[in-house]
This record gives C-alpha cells, sequence and structure tokens, in this order.
C-alpha cells in the first residue's frame, strides 16, 4: 500500500507505553504504536506503517489531552528524538520504567520474583548528563513547516536525527545538561559562520569542523574536545583561542582532526591545546580520571546510587573474589574493592582498561586486576582456575545483555551470588531466565539514570540454590 493510502484513524485513545517508550493504542484488534502521545490522550493518528501484525502512526491531532500529560520543557520536542517523554510527569515516568521492569522479568524472565523495590528517581530531572556530542553540518536539517517557510538551508549545529548519520537538527538548548553546554555550543556556532569556517558535509566529506563535545565534573569543570575535518589553520585556531579566552569553566581544551569517513574519534590522535588533559570525578573517596577517550556514566550522581545497589547486593564481608564483568573504566570493581579479598575486572575496550588500572594506582588499591578483551574469549573455564573462583560476579553488560557462552561459563563458576546491573530490562530478563536453572531472583532495583527518556536501569540479584 503506498504511504498517500494509509488510513487516518480518528479519535483514538491511546490506552499504554510500551517498549522504546512509544505509546500504545489498539483498532479493530490490531496493535498502534505511536511515539510523542501518553496514555489517555484522544488523538488522530495518522498510520505511517501498516503490517500483519502492527501498525506504526504518528499524532495529527490531539483530540483531547490526557490529564496525565504535561508541558514540553524544551522547544526542540518531537523533533529532535532526545527526551520522548517530556510530556509526562515524572512521577509518571517512574511508573512507566517500574511497569517496563516489571512486564520484562514476566514475560520474558519466567521466574519466581520477590517484591520489586521502588525505582530509585534521579533528583535532577534536567540538567543531569555530563557529556554531549554536537555534530556540525553544512545544511541544517528543516521541519516540514520550516521548509514551507521558506527557511533558508545554513549551517547548523546540533544532533542527528535519530537512525539519520546525515541530518543534523540545529539545537539553540539542550537541557540535558547544564546551561554552558547551551552557551559553548550557540558561540561556536556564530563564531564559526561570522569567520565563515565551513560546517561538514556527510556526503562529499569536506568541511572544516566535524563535532564539538561537551564534558563537565560534578564540580563544574569542563573538557571541550573540537574536531576538525581538515589541518589546522588560522581560522581553527582563532576559534579555539576564542574557547579558551571567553569559557573560563573550561579548563581542558582539546582538539583533533580527522580526515576519516566516519566521525568516532577513538582511534584517532587528540591534541591539549590548553589546560589539563584531565577531569576529576569523585564518588565516595574515590576519584576518577576523565581523558577525553574515558568512558564514565553519564549521569554522575544516579552512578553512585547504583553502584550502592550493587554494592549491597554483593553482599561483600571482605573475604570473597569478586568479578567485576563488562567493567568499563573499573569504577563498580573500585567501589567494591575495600569490601572484597580480590577484585577482578574484564572489558574489552583496551583504553578503559588502561584508566582502570590508572585509577586503581592513583585510588591506592592494590587488590583489582584487569584484563582486555571480548568476554566470552577471556572468561574461560581456564581463566577462572588460573585467577580463583568468584563468590560474588557483578555484570553490567552492554544493551544485548551476555553472550549465550557467558552464561554457561557463569552457571559453572558457580558463584554463590550474581549481581545483574542492566540498561536493557528485555536482555536481562532472557539471561535471568537462562541463569535460573540454578540460581533464585532475590532482590530487584529499578534506578533512573535518565530522565525524560524511556530508558531504565536494573539491578538483580540472584542467589544460588541449594549452595
Ligand atoms: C554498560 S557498560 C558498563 C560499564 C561499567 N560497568 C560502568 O559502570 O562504568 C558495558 C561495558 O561493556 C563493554 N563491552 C561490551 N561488549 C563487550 C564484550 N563482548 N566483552 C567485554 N566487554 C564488553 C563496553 O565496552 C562497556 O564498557
Amino acid at each position: 500500500m503506498s504511504r498517500k493510502n494509509l488510513p487516518l484513524l480518528r479519535e483514538i485513545t491511546i490506552e499504554s507505553i510500551a517498549a522504546e517508550g512509544k505509546a500504545v493504542a489498539h483498532v479493530d484488534g490490531q496493535v498502534v504504536f505511536v511515539p510523542y502521545c501518553v496514555p489517555g490522550d484522544v488523538a488522530d493518528l495518522q498510520v505511517t506503517r501498516k503490517k500483519h501484525s502492527f501498525m506504526e502512526a504518528r499524532v495529527e491531532r490531539v483530540v483531547k489531552p490526557s490529564d496525565k500529560r504535561c508541558e514540553a520543557v524544551c522547544k526542540h520536542y518531537g523533533v529532535c528524538g532526545g527526551c520522548k517523554w517530556q510530556i509526562l510527569p515524572y512521577s509518571e515516568q517512574l511508573r512507566w520504567k517500574q511497569q517496563q521492569v516489571t512486564d520484562n522479568l514476566v514475560r520474558i524472565g519466567k521466574v519466581e520474583l520477590p517484591e520489586i523495590e521502588p525505582i530509585l528517581g534521579s533528583e535532577a530531572v534536567y540538567g543531569y548528563r555530563n557529556k554531549l556530542e554536537f555534530t556540525f553540518a553544512d545544511h541544517k536539517w528543516l521541519t516540514a513547516e520550516q521548509m514551507r517557510e521558506k527557511v533558508p538551508f545554513e549551517p547548523g549545529l546540533g544532533f542527528h536525527i535519530p537512525n539519520c548519520f546525515d541530518k543534523v537538527l540545529d539545537i539553540e538548548e539542550c537541557h540535558l545538561m547544564p546551561e554552558v553546554n547551551n552557551r559553548l555550543r550557540n558561540r561556536v556556532r556564530t563564531y564559526a559562520i561570522a569567520e565563515g569556517m565551513t560546517f561538514y558535509n556527510e556526503h562529499t566529506h569536506e568541511g572544516m569542523l566535524r563535532t564539538l563535545i561537551v564534558r563537565m565534573n560534578d564540580a563544574g569543570e569542563v573538557m571541550v574536545v573540537v574536531v576538525f575535518g581538515e589541518d589546522m589553520n588560522e581560522k581553527s585556531r582563532g576559534l579555539m583561542a576564542m574557547i579558551q579566552s571567553e569559557f573560563e569553566e573550561v579548563v581542558s581544551l582539546w582538539y583533533c582532526v580527522n580526515k576519516k569517513m566516519n566521525d568516532t574519534i577513538g582511534d584517532q590522535e587528540l591534541v591539549l591545546y590548553a589546560g589539563k588533559d584531565h577531569l576529576i570525578e569523585t564518588m565516595e573517596e574515590l576519584r576518577f580520571k576523565i581523558r577525553p577517550k574515558s568512558f564514565y556514566q553519564t549521569n554522575t550522581r544516579q552512578a553512585l546510587r547504583l553502584y550502592e545497589v550493587a554494592r549491597e547486593f554483593a553482599g561483600l564481608k571482605g573475604k570473597e573474589t569478586v568479578y567485576d564483568l563488562y567493567t568499563g573504566t573499573g569504577t563498580i570493581a573500585q567501589f567494591v574493592a575495600r569490601q572484597a579479598r580480590q577484585v577482578i575486572g574484564i572489558e574489552y575496550v583496551e583504553d578503559a582498561i588502561e584508566d582502570a588500572r590508572l585509577n586503581a594506582q592513583m585510588n591506592g588499591i592494590d587488590n583489582v586486576r584487569f584484563f582486555a578483551g571480548d568476554m566470552k574469549d577471556i572468561l574461560t573455564r581456564e581463566f577462572i582456575s588460573e585467577q580463583g573462583q568468584p563468590d560474588v560476579v557483578i555484570t553490567d553488560p552492554p544493551r544485548a545483555g551476555m553472550h549465550e557462552d557467558v552464561v554457561k561459563v557463569l552457571l559453572e563458576a558457580a558463584p554463590k551470588r550474581i549481581v545483574y546491573v542492566s540498561c536493557n530490562p528485555a536482555t536481562q530478563a532472557r539471561d535471568v531466565n537462562l541463569l535460573a536453572a540454578d540460581y533464585a531472583v532475590r532482590r530487584v532495583q529499578p534506578v533512573d539514570m535518565f530522565p525524560q527518556t524511556q530508558h531504565v536501569e536494573n539491578v538483580v540479584l540472584m542467589e544460588r540454590e541449594n549452595a
């Protein structure tokens, strides 16, 4: 069916929220997924995709708003792909996140569950991120309305439209990070345009300016990385000098010349233009050095609460061997190290492991060992017999969850406890179901790291039965 012939569904009541944060309605027994509306809304929906078992639609008109709706804070709401849940009050966001965790554990996990503890909400519901990355584009993306108003094509600096590598929405305000991100980005854009600097084109791979990365620690110190697509010249040096002189909160200023086809800078050389080569983030008495390529949880304050839950669930008495799987820069490993005999951290990003070792040294922690490599290749029977049988395993895998082979090795290794931290309740529930062969779920604690979005973090404690 051509898109033109897709139906307009009139006065449909939105019922609930599904995975990926889309709202759900039913029409003639068929499920309809629709973004940017909330349960209780009555809306006219334009179908955009029709499949045998479901439809996708967009809101054409809200006929009667739900009493659960609130005003979006951001002027870019609905166009920028982030923060889809701004129109839901925070208490409702938390209620749906709790529900998402429960539904996944019930439907996919299919295990006996204890009472799920109330989700730990974030005190800051805006301004909580410590890192944002903006992209320069020689033609900013225009909405249909802007096209009708004949807004001219101009360079832009902002976020990618979801799933579109070449469409960049010019961002004037982002509320996810403290306000300095807005001053910086908007000043860089104005300066670059005034100086006639070219913005990158993803098709021709030409242009002087590619990306702008802004990071900030809890103390309010800022790190900036400007990524150029061409060798440094007078204009690019002028831009760096402007940031240095106008932004006193920028204590670490870097640039990178990236002439590759893609924007990732993990494999590129970074040059320190001015200031320190790192920021320091603190957590309890621990200090973590954040370099431009270092991974660090993006919501610093909620990361502390997440780690506190993981440590409490681990129930350490000081004699245990703990494995911290998918350790990143070793933050959880160091967070629990003083309560354990030894901690072993595994992670496949070598730079992250280098950071983990440096940070452990800086923190005077000498009972952690870090290994770099793919989990399924490193965590083998031989590795465990060399490094010691784990009493407790803390695992914090990426969204895809754990590889089947890793789950098998865990079952064989038979630690007393497994603390499973996850940013994807569906894959977590799948893995919990596999681990349930020998383990019972004792505690479940959701934590909200990402207010205004559908994402939720969840911690599950599993204990070995008949151990
Ligand atoms: C959700 S993060 C956890 C980070 C860390 N626990 C923390 O709190 O900062 C998942 C980590 O798993 C790593 N990772 C992803 N796939 C992996 C694999 N197959 N083997 C080892 N590590 C992997 C990623 O690089 C990332 O650092």
